[in-house]
């Protein structure tokens, strides 16, 4: 789909990939809805784009369709949304330690919001015969993410409800694309684009693989080119994959003394 006058809505659009994928939106003539956590940080971004920005808890599916609403009332009939936002917290102590809270708040923001933004939309996307969904998944959706079980597991639902859309819709005009990248120089990582270096990359890099990605209808995109090489050997033998995971978990302990998912774009 050519973004150029079209309508988008971009979660988590404050911060980090979001806002990336906010200013190049704009610059590429799209009509941009940033909703957010953070109405300060959402709106002095709208301001330099000149775009709208709407506070949006994506956890409640009635602020999903409130920023809809606002975005249509604004910018018409939503082409694009972008489901974003997202969050680390890590596992306290082993894979099944983090409370039920955090998985709830995980599923909630990773899957549900997913889930919310096409209930709303795809009864006019498929009237229209048009609509786009930009779903920010994770290679974690792909592999796995060692030190946090509840991102890798809802990443993971992530990457099968955008299956699941364009299986079932994708003959009605409706196109989805997965994002699944690997480390980025991010506030989610405590970094930001001058730490970008190799395999870390800047929010920027990603938004334009996002972009392209959208413009040539790209299912699964992946800006870190190298996850299609572990994601092929994960399906080829899960049982050796499982083993390399492990060495690299045990690398990490060793080398770091401690399991920080901020420190694996070193490792990896
Ligand atoms: N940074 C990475 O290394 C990396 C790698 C793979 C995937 N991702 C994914 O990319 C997406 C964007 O992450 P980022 O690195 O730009 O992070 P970030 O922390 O820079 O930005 C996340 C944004 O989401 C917003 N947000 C969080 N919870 C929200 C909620 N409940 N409702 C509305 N907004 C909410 C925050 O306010 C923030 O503006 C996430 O889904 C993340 O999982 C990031």
């Amino acid at each position: 789909m050519d973004i150029s006058g079209k309508s988008i809505v971009i979660t988590g659009g404050a911060s980090g990939i979001g806002a990336a994928l906010a200013r190049q939106a704009a610059k590429a003539g799209a009509k941009v809805c940033i909703a957010d956590l953070n109405r300060e940080a959402a709106q002095a971004i709208a301001e330099q784009i000149g775009g709208i920005a709407v506070a949006c808890d994506v956890t409640r599916e009635r602020d999903i369709i409130a920023a809809i609403e606002a975005a249509e009332i604004a910018h018409g009939p939503v082409d694009i949304f972008v489901s974003n936002a997202g969050l680390g917290r890590g596992d306290p102590s082993h894979a099944a330690s983090a409370p039920d809270s955090d998985w709830l708040l995980n599923w909630n923001v990773h899957v549900m919001a997913h889930v919310w933004a096409a209930r709303a939309l795809l009864p006019a996307m498929i009237t229209r015969g048009s609509g786009h969904f930009v779903n920010v998944a994770s290679a974690a959706g792909l592999l796995n993410q060692i030190g946090d079980t509840a991102y890798s597991a809802t990443k993971h639902a992530a990457v099968s409800f955008a299956e699941s859309l364009l299986i079932s819709h994708g003959h009605e005009g409706i196109g989805v694309s997965v994002v699944c990248p690997q480390y980025v120089a991010t506030p989610l990582l405590g970094l930001s684009d001058g730490d970008a270096q190799g395999n870390l990359l800047t929010a920027g890099d990603v938004a334009k693989s996002v972009w392209q990605g959208v413009a040539d209808n790209t299912f699964v995109i992946l800006p870190h080119p190298d996850v299609a090489k572990y994601s092929a050997l994960r399906g080829a033998d899960p049982t050796r994959w499982i083993k390399g995971m492990q060495m690299l978990r045990a690398k990490a302990l060793s080398e770091t003394g401690s399991i920080s998912v901020a420190g694996f774009y070193k490792l990896v």
